[in-house]
């Protein structure tokens, strides 16, 4: 294994009827309360109308950033940060899915920063204080609930970078499945890509000796594969929702990574191209994933074999390495095709003509990739087999 430390001071708040603890987490840390929200989902399934008795049960001053765009612009940020900048607010409170939880990251952030939100975003400067957070999740998807990263679009620049800061965990988390029942079946489908892809970037190390890591990673992803097609039946069966819920903060919350370090190049390819086009992640991720594990095969040869034996049951008798870990990768692909995700850029209307864009954007910070670092050209070609 690699040296690690192991940190995450997140509280997590699991299961039914955790809404109920909301007002006494919150008055921990002040009166005023800045919420931020995305489109109004919260609005319409009732989760708002509870989040305020809660906050009035707490004695709350409220503040509220509506219209928390899927894929979290700085344009939304800067609104937030000055709400909290002109009203002394003492809590950010984010009640949503990724996008909603990044957005307040960052907010938190730049609230106590003098200049532009976008520096943090970048690198330019790095927080020293942020605002207290705590969050809602609303859709099991990234993670963002007990992690210390942040995902931002710039769009006016077509930008879309992942920052982090050990301030950023939330205080608390609040996870009720029960708030996940009106996530459509869409959405549903990008959160398990989304999760399963979060366990693949960091299946794919070379740290030596790590056998649980690697075992942890595999159950993950075969729990998430024996609930998923389950759960897309029958979208508001508890017992699944609270599977798929548990899956996706444990597949991004540090837990299963410690002692390896993790490839992350897939989740960069598709930033870049959310950047471009502002598809859903999820979405993005689905097309991309097989076309990396195949274009890096003699890699990851192994730890391919390994994954198609253990995780998609392929039979290896009689069959080269090669056609082990190939028949494992048409299995991803093969699961993700029968619960709707996309397979190529086609599918969102993606063609050639911003290819180069997508390159650049993807290059922005030089060759990337833990496990196998990918240049200019690999990227290109993987873009290519993806269209
Ligand atoms: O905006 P509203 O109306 O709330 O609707 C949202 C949105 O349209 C809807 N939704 C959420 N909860 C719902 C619901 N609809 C009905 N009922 C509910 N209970 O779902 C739509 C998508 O929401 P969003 O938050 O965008 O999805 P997700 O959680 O997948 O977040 C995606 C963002 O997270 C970033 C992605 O790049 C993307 O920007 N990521 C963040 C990571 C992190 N911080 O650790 C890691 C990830 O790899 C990822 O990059
Ligand atoms: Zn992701």
């Amino acid at each position: 294994m690699d040296l690690f430390t192991f940190y995450n001071p997140t509280k997590l708040i699991f299961g039914k009827g955790q809404m109920d603890v909301l007002h006494s987490e919150v008055a921990q840390y002040g009166k005023k309360v800045l919420v931020v929200y995305g489109g109004g989902s919260i609005k319409k399934n009732g989760i708002y109308d509870k989040v305020m008795d809660e906050l009035s049960k707490a004695d709350a001053e409220v503040f509220e950033l509506a219209g928390v765009e899927p894929n979290p612009r700085i344009s939304t940020v800067r609104k937030g940060a000055e709400i909290c900048k002109n009203n002394g607010v003492d809590i950010v409170l984010a009640v949503g899915g990724g996008s909603v939880i990044d957005c307040s990251k960052t907010i938190a952030a730049a609230a106590l920063y003098d200049g532009d939100p976008w520096d943090l975003v970048v690198g330019k400067a790095t927080p020293e204080k942020v605002l207290p957070l705590g969050t809602i999740l609303t859709l099991a998807a990234t993670g963002s609930e007990m992690n210390s990263g942040a995902v931002i679009t710039n769009w006016e620049t077509h930008e879309k970078y992942g920052w982090g800061s050990p301030l950023l965990y939330p205080k608390f988390s609040i996870l009720d499945p029960e708030n996940t029942y009106t996530v459509p079946r869409d959405q549903t489908v990008y959160g398990i890509v989304d999760m399963m892809s979060h366990v693949l970037e960091q299946y794919y190390f070379k740290s030596p000796n790590a056998p649980l890591q690697e075992r942890l990673c595999e159950s993950v992803l075969t729990t998430i594969m024996e609930t998923a097609p389950k759960l897309l039946e029958d979208l508001q069966n508890y017992e699944y929702r609270e599977t798929i819920m548990y899956c996706g903060t444990m597949a991004l919350n540090n837990m299963i990574r410690m002692g390896t370090k993790g490839d992350w190049g897939t989740h960069n390819l598709e930033h870049a191209v959310s950047a471009v086009y502002d598809i859903p992640h999820g979405g993005g991720l689905a097309i991309l994933f097989p076309n990396w594990i195949k274009y890096t095969l003699d890699e990851g040869l192994e730890k391919t074999k390994q994954l198609a034996i253990r995780v998609f049951h392929v039979d290896p008798q009689g069959k080269s390495d090669r056609e082990i870990a190939l028949e494992g990768v048409g299995r991803l692909r093969q699961f993700w095709n029968q619960i709707g995700a996309p397979e190529k850029l086609a599918d969102y209307g993606i063609g050639d003509d911003q290819l180069e864009l997508m390159v650049d954007r993807a290059m922005a910070n030089g060759p990337f990739g833990g496990f196998r670092t990918l240049d200019r050209d690999d990227v290109r070609e993987i873009y290519k087999m993806s269209l």
